[in-house]
């Protein structure tokens, strides 16, 4: 099966070493798409300029988060506009005979270990499997007690009936075709949740993956960020347009 691998990413200093880190772990990974989905008005030039790089076959849309929700005082839902946006490509896009190929969400900042996409390759409807790194207990993942997903351990149940982590599970394509409303709410903290229930999964359609949920084949890794210059930088002008998007 083909592996639908979307990636939300963002302008901000750090996005092309980013991208540069995670395009250098697709490139091992056969049968391979790769949704590179940008949360701005516009394709940028820099980003259209790194990916042919990789050698993979690649799509790069973008779709801005709308306005109303950048301004919310409290968290925003990030990368769900790009992440929708994907998704609707895909719906345009592939061929709805074929049943066999699986998407991934694998954010932009996150660490890959290659037999990830072995696990994921055979989600016949929805696999699950743990993530490292994540929240106060460092580990999210199902409970699996003789093969079956009984319950979930994570830091931040919060209610939810999928208390999983966006790079947890991986959903067949057809689940698209056969809900083609679903889609991922503008809610932080609840995206995963209330996609998974918009594609009408329960408990016992899980497939969990990684040798039934002992071994963590994803972290939730995240780059430190580089504060920006409290100071005019005046020789800005002499370096070339390439280097200088990193003052921005
Ligand atoms: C962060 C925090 O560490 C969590 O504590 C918090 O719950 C979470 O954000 C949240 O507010 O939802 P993380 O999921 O690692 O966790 O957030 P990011 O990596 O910044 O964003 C997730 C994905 O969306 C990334 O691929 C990123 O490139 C993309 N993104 C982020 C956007 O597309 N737009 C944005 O404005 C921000
Ligand atoms: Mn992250």
């Amino acid at each position: 099966a083909l592996i639908y691998f979307i990636t939300p990413t963002y302008p901000r200093r750090e996005q092309v070493a980013e991208l540069t880190r995670l395009g250098q772990t697709l490139m091992h990974v056969p049968r391979l798409h790769w949704i590179v989905a940008d949360d701005r008005p516009d394709c940028s030039q820099q980003t259209m300029n790194l990916l042919p790089d990789f050698g993979i076959p690649y799509t790069y849309i973008a779709s801005p988060m709308p306005a109303i929700y950048k301004r919310a005082t409290d968290a925003i839902p990030r990368g769900v506009s790009n992440r929708r946006a994907a998704i609707n490509w895909i719906r345009l896009n592939h061929n709805i005979d074929d049943t066999k190929a699986v998407i991934y969400f694998g954010d932009d900042d996150n660490t890959f270990h290659l037999d990830l996409f072995k696990e994921i390759r055979t989600t016949k409807k929805i696999s699950m499997f743990p993530v490292g790194l994540v929240g106060e207990y460092a580990i999210s993942s199902p409970i699996v007690e003789k093969g079956k997903v009984v319950g979930f351990f994570d830091s931040w149940p919060a209610k939810r009936k999928f208390p999983v982590d966006m790079a947890g599970f991986a959903i067949n394509v057809q689940l698209l075709f056969k809900y083609p409303y679903a889609t991922m709410p503008y809610k932080a903290g609840f995206e995963e949740d209330r996609f998974l229930s918009a594609l009408s999964i329960q408990l016992e359609d899980i497939e969990p993956k990684a040798e039934n949920c002992t071994r963590i084949l994803v972290w939730h890794t995240q780059t430190a960020k580089k504060p920006k210059p409290t100071v005019m930088v005046r020789s800005k002008a002499a370096l070339p347009g390439s280097l200088a998007t990193l003052l921005d």
